[in-house]
């Protein structure tokens, strides 16, 4: 009796957040994300879901950035603090920097 308790109120709880944690806690527009990626980043990113590879111009799709675990909102905040080393006139706004990253992490 005393077991299940703890596991309703404690363990199942732990189990649900990062998930429900992760989408919540993004500020940006996926859609207007995705807007930004196709008018934009698809210059050079494959960046439709499911797309893979890296293109001619050597850039990441965003599905495979997605895919990687080692990618945090955090990284690509700090990514997209400075522009990209490939084409300095790429500067985001804070707003289309919560949006690309609220797509981008939308694909996982
Ligand atoms: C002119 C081509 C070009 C455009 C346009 C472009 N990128 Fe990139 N991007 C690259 C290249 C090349 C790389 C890999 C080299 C680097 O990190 O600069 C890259 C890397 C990245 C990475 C890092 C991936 C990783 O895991 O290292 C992210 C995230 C990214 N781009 C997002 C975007 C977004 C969002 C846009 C649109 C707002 C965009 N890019 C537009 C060429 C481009």
């Amino acid at each position: 009796m005393k077991f299940r308790f703890l596991l309703g109120a404690i363990v199942l709880p732990l189990l649900t957040l990062p998930t429900f944690a992760q989408a919540e806690l993004l500020p940006g527009d996926a859609r207007e994300g995705r807007e930004l990626a196709r008018e934009v980043c698809s210059a050079c990113h494959r960046v439709e879901k499911e797309e893979r590879g890296v293109s001619p111009v050597g850039a990441p799709a965003f599905q495979d950035v997605a895919d990687d675990p080692a990618v945090t909102e955090t990284a690509l905040q700090v990514f997209f603090r400075v522009p990209h080393e490939s084409m300095p006139d790429l500067i985001l706004t804070p707003t289309e920097t919560d949006d690309a990253i609220a797509y981008i992490l939308g694909l996982r």
